[in-house]
Order: C-alpha cells, then structure tokens, then sequence
C-alpha cells in the first residue's frame, strides 16, 4: 500500500514520538496502578507521575508554580472548557467569546444560553482571521464574568493576540480564559506574562500525548464552581466531592496512561530544542504549502496572505469542487490525508461564506512531516484544480 501522507496533524498529531509510545508502554506495564487510592511502593510511584507531571506542565504553561495543584486533568479539552465554562458562569451572568472558538466552546455556552441562564456575544474576526483586541473591550458590560478566546484557529491557523486581550481583561477585572488546543505544545504561553486566568488544554495534538488525556491550568486567584462529583481516593468518609485542588476538578480514577504520555511528550519537547524550534520547522513547510497554493489557478486560501501568528493549518479550496470532494481525491487518489467540512467550528465557515460549499479542505503539518509531503500535496492539488477547470469546460460546451 502507498505510504500515507499524514497533514491532519490540527485534528491529532500523528504518528507520536517513539519515546512517547515506549513509555507509555512501560510505565502501564511497571505501574499501571491506581494512584492516590492505596500506599504500596507502586501507587506511590504512580501518584508521583501524577504528580510531577502536574508541575511541569504549570511551569511549562508559566502557571502558579507554587500551586501546581491547580493544573487538573481531565479526559480533554472539550470536557475541561466544559468544566470551566460550567463552573464560571451562574444565572445572570455574561460571556464574551469570538467566532473563531470551536464547538467546544460554543456549544456549552449555547446550552446556557438556550436555557435563558447567560447571555453571550460573538466577537468577529478580521479579514486576517484575527480578533480585534478593541473589540473584545468593547464587548464587555457589567455582568460580564468570562471572556474564552480559542488561542489558535483549528480552521484559520491564525493565533489571537492573547496577550492584548488579557491585559484588557486584567484592567477590566473579568477572568480571561483561552482554549489552547491548537497552540499548547506548539507556541510560546507564559500565563503570567498575558495575564491569562484559565488555560484548556488537550494532550493529544502538539503536546504529543496520546488521546483521553487534557485539563485545566488554573490560576490561583480564580474561583471555578464544582458541576460534578465523586470518588477522589482521600477522605472518603466526607459526604461531597471535596472543594480542594486538584480534587475540585477531578472526578474518579484519572487517565494515567495519558498523564505517562504528557510526560513523555514534555521530554520529546524539550529533546527537539523547545516549542520554538518545533514550530519554526513547521512553518516552514507551511510556508511552502501557500506558496504552491497560491500559484495554481482556481485554489483559495483562508486568511493566509500572511504566515505571521500563523500555525501551520492551511485551509483551502479549489473552485468548482465541494470540499468533501477534494479531501476524497487527496485520500484516494494521492494518499493524502486532510480534514474537509466545517471542523466543528461553524462560525469560521459562516463568517467566511463558506457553509454553502460545505467548508473547506485543511492541510495541518506537523513535527514528523517533510518537504516531500509538502511537495506531494501541492502536487495533487495542482492536479485536482487542473481536473477541476477541465470538468468546467465540459459543462460549458
Ligand atoms: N478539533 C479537532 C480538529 O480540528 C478534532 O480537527
């Protein structure tokens, strides 16, 4: 079978660092025991994964190191922005977000808000892909309680100036959340330095973890309501989930093989020189994407005109074809796997004029692609814009 040519690394990176699978592996095999939940040699062991790992993403997130309990796990980002969102709003209260989020935002917001609990506002983003600072200010009234910005496009690529918006909310005293499933693990985040009070993240894009495995990093000042309870392995006898972090945020039995692997994945990290070296890798080859994007006939790219705050997702479509149409010939024809529609994030695409042609095709390089799968990819495209024009002459005659 014809090797497959993997840029769908935006909706999981794939394949993982060997070290990562190695120790993961191992760790299940050595330890695969429930922390926190007895006191022999190797639930210790496993509680001290837990717990280490903990700390090195809060510093790794520049959260409060000395309260690295407030850096929670949960199964991933969507179920941690739903325990944020749930545990940040109450009756009456109002949210500021963009219309760059994902569903995993702006559906448990729309549940609220259905319910006649919270009011919301949109904020829209520019012909760039970029939200106006300004304009999240602006959009702020006296019963706003959360402003939640998806720190990096899964559709545009773009990354939001993160840093501006939690200055803004500092001034204005509203707690300011990102969704860094897109960026944590392949851009900069220093939550301190952007006064950032709440960070969602997942483990299974460019932390390089496995799936089933985010969480919450959350700064010591914020307060998030409990919206769920359960077994927390300590003081059992008491009658509610306990209010303290990390039991606060966390319900049951964790993923502790997922928690190996964000271990792991911090050391394939730190082994590839940082997330600026891995990310300037990747950008590179994005850059060589547009470049061959832009100079084939009939191929639009989305908010690509400049690759600056840019991740490495390219979004794009050929004229003349429905998305889905050419996300089959890449996947048949070229072995080229992408993600076509509206990548559970509509407003983008109805922000963009794009629903109506189902979306668009995503091309997401990640740390194990080459220049030869930027070259295939442009390859084919220039193929299927070529098949493209000819049908359109067909039709014509
Ligand atoms: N949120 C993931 C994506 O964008 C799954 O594809």
């Amino acid at each position: 079978m014809e090797e497959l040519i993997y840029l769908d690394n935006a909706a999981t990176s794939w394949p993982k660092p060997d070290n990562v699978y190695e120790f993961m592996i191992d760790f299940y095999k050595a330890c695969g025991v429930n922390p926190g939940r007895s006191g022999f040699d190797k639930a210790i062991e496993a509680g001290n994964i837990l717990e280490d790992t903990r700390k090195r993403l809060t510093a790794f997130f520049g959260g409060d190191v000395d309260a690295p309990e407030r850096l929670c796990f949960s199964y991933n980002a969507t179920d941690a922005l739903n325990l944020l969102i749930q545990g940040a709003l109450k009756p009456g209260d109002h949210v500021v977000t963009t219309n760059v989020e994902h569903n995993s935002v702006i559906r448990p917001i729309n549940h609220l808000v259905r319910d006649h609990q919270v009011e919301a506002t949109y904020v829209p983003f520019d012909t760039n892909g970029f939200v106006d600072p300004g304009d999240i200010a602006s959009a702020i009234r006296p019963n706003t309680r959360l402003v939640i910005v998806n720190h990096g496009s899964n559709v545009l690529g773009t990354v939001q100036p993160v840093a501006d918006i939690g200055r803004l909310c500092k001034e204005k005293d509203v707690v300011f959340a990102i969704d860094a499933s897109q960026t944590a693990g392949m851009v900069p985040i220093d939550m301190q330095a952007m006064n950032i009070d709440v960070l969602a993240f997942t483990g299974h894009k460019s932390l390089m973890g496995s799936t089933g495995i985010g969480g919450l990093c959350i700064r010591k000042h914020v307060e998030l309501a409990q919206t769920r309870s359960g077994g927390t392995g300590v003081r059992s006898a008491y009658p509610f989930h306990l209010p303290e972090y990390p039991y606060r945020m966390e319900f049951g039995t964790p993923n502790m093989v997922g928690i190996a692997s964000l271990w792991a994945g911090q050391e394939f990290i730190d082994q590839s020189g940082g997330v600026e070296k891995i990310h300037a890798g990747e950008m590179k080859l994005a850059n060589k994407l547009v470049a061959g994007f832009h100079a084939i006939d009939g191929v639009t790219t989305y908010c690509c005109d400049s690759m600056d705050n840019h991740l490495a997702t390219v979004t794009m479509n050929v004229e003349g074809l429905e998305a889905g149409d050419v996300g089959i010939m890449l996947d048949v024809d070229f072995s080229i796997a992408t993600r076509t529609g509206l990548h559970c994030a509509p407003l983008v695409h109805q922000q963009l004029g794009l629903v109506d042609i189902h979306g668009g095709v995503r091309f997401a390089a990640g740390p194990f692609n080459t220049e030869a799968h930027i070259d295939a990819a442009i390859e084919a495209v220039t193929e299927i814009a070529e098949r493209a024009r000819n049908m359109k002459r067909v039709s014509a005659k």
